[in-house]
């Protein structure tokens, strides 16, 4: 009942918009929760259980848990319960007691699993890249190119060639989601590699995905383009081989030109050069129309409520992509209008990868 007044507000209103503003300014102990429960290894160590695990038993399978703060794991799990990693489950059907088992997110996050989001959460939640968010608001105020500039003195990029550890959690990173994608690729989209003979997967980090799909298709030759830092000491073999280089300089002539999760790194500018050099190495002959193959958001303009988190996770990436790099998700007429300035003529978009779309771009 909104009978209270404040200073002319309805209190029921305020309060709302108190616990608002708390939800959001402690958004992030969800991720530092999960963050903490990888780090401790806990959804490993309830699939090994192999049956519900009570948390008697959880505390007892943690080898390295400061006696004194077990009853704490409890309030660790309470958390990751509500927000969809962890679930109760009965340990028999007629009895009380209750273990916790995993979720399909927290199968996700398993050490062993191929499709692993684990190196990917440990890049993203890693100091060196949150560090950057403190200095948001500074560089609002500054020329520097991007927030981390702000916090490290260099780019992402550069970061990664002096510091093996940002370049390695950074790389498995990328394979991690790189093999998930490529299992749908090569099961959903057969057809977008349909009579290539050569295709070039320009800032392929480690070969992931190239190397899959060399496998899946052995008469389509594959090479892997990225910085020579990043390919250095790769060794291809068959179908497959390694170049380094710089995308923005040249990129190696093929039939076609994979780019995933590469152009939401880049401004507008620094794409139409990338995309226009990609288009001077993409080759149409006869059987063959050459194209650009590119993995990445389009971001979702219909705020349909039922979409609400998809929307929200998109916007995450826009803004990780806003402090980390200097480049941006994009709509559907967004990434057009760079394909035509580029000198493209068309492309089609298949919405196949969850928040993220096969777009295939013709000459
Ligand atoms: C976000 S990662 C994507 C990696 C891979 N395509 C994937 O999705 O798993 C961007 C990649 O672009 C590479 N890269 C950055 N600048 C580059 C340049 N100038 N020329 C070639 N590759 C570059 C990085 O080294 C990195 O491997």
């Amino acid at each position: 009942m909104d009978m209270l007044n404040v200073n002319g507000e309805h209190v029921n209103e305020l309060l709302q918009a108190q616990a608002h503003v708390w939800n959001h300014i402690f958004n992030f102990i969800n991720s530092m929760s999960l963050k903490c429960a990888i780090d401790l290894g806990i959804p490993d160590i309830i699939q090994n259980h192999g049956k519900p695990m009570t948390l008697t038993e959880l505390v007892a399978a943690l080898p390295t848990i400061n006696t004194s703060k077990a009853c704490s794991i409890y309030r660790l799990m309470r958390i990751l319960v509500h927000s969809g990693f962890f679930a109760h489950q009965k340990l028999d059907k007629n009895g009380e007691e209750e273990g916790y088992v995993l979720t399909n997110a927290s199968r996700l996050l398993l050490k062993g699993y191929p499709f692993s989001v684990t190196p990917f959460l440990k890049a993203m939640l890693d100091p060196i890249l949150t560090k950057p968010w403190h200095f948001l608001g500074t560089w609002f105020q500054n020329d520097d190119p991007t927030p981390f500039d702000t916090a490290h003195g260099k780019t992402f990029w550069d970061y990664g060639g002096h510091d093996p550890k940002l370049c390695n959690f950074f790389n498995e990173a990328m394979a991690s989601d790189a093999r998930l994608v490529t299992s749908v690729l090569i099961d959903k989209c057969k057809g977008a590699f349909k009579g290539l003979k050569s295709l070039v997967d320009v800032g392929g980090g480690t070969g992931t995905i190239a190397k899959a799909i060399a496998e899946a298709f052995p008469h389509l030759e594959c090479t892997v383009f990225d910085l020579p830092h990043v390919v250095a000491g790769l060794e291809g073999r068959g179908n497959l081989k390694y170049v380094g280089g710089d995308m923005f300089d040249a990129v190696p002539a093929s039939d076609a030109v994979l780019l995933k999760w590469i152009l939401h790194d880049w401004t507008d500018e620094e794409c139409l050069t990338i995309l226009k050099r990609c288009k001077e190495a993409i080759s149409s002959h006869d059987k063959v129309r050459g194209k650009v193959i590119i993995i990445d958001m389009v971001l979702i303009e219909n705020q349909k409520a039922n979409d609400q988190a998809t929307i929200e996770t998109q916007l995450f990436f826009d803004m990780l992509m806003m402090v980390l790099v200097t480049g941006r998700e994009r709509k559907e007429e967004e990434w057009a209008k760079l394909f035509y300035a580029a000198g493209f003529s068309d492309y089609k978009i298949t919405p196949i990868l969850g928040l993220r779309s096969l777009i295939e771009v013709y000459p």
